[in-house]
């Protein structure tokens, strides 16, 4: 089958196929249909309803991939990718401020992972298990507001 052309941006780019996108970038095709099926990727249609990706779409799956492996959620990532035109590359300068911005929020949960290997390390040998004194057992300990004594029905 030809390799069906079409202009992206003011340029004419070959289209690939699922199978193409699937070999240069080391996905499942099903992973790339699920991909799409989340917004994350997207595609044109030829007659014959097959799906086509400009080559940006490369791009894209890189960075959905690195962020996968930051932890980031799908929808965070969606949400990223979504100011961006799905047809056009994504640019060094639009991957820089993604980056940026899963950086930060990475950051924030290495520290409270240390928060929480700190007051696990403090739980062990300890055995209390007490919404009083343990701080992984009730981290927050909201209903210290409403005063001492009881405030839970036993079920
Ligand atoms: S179990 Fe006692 S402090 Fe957590």
């Amino acid at each position: 089958m030809p390799k069906m052309p079409t202009v992206v941006d003011g340029a004419t780019v070959r289209m690939f196929s699922v199978g193409e996108v699937a070999e240069r970038s080391g996905v499942a095709v099903s992973t790339l249909h699920f991909y799409e099926s989340r917004g994350l990727i997207s595609s044109i249609r030829t007659a014959g309803n097959q799906r086509r990706y400009t080559p940006g779409v490369l791009r894209y799956i890189a960075i959905i991939k690195i962020a996968q492996r930051a932890g980031i959620p799908l929808d965070e990532i969606q949400g990223a990718l979504g100011d961006y035109d799905p047809m056009v590359r994504v640019t060094a300068a639009q991957w820089k401020s993604m980056a940026t911005r899963w950086r930060a929020g990475l950051e924030d949960r290495i520290a409270q992972l240390q928060r929480l290997r700190n007051e696990l390390a403090g739980c062990i040998g300890c055995g209390c298990l007490s919404l009083k004194a343990c701080p992984l057992r009730n981290p927050d300990d909201k209903l210290a507001a409403l005063g001492p004594g009881p405030h839970f029905e036993d079920s």
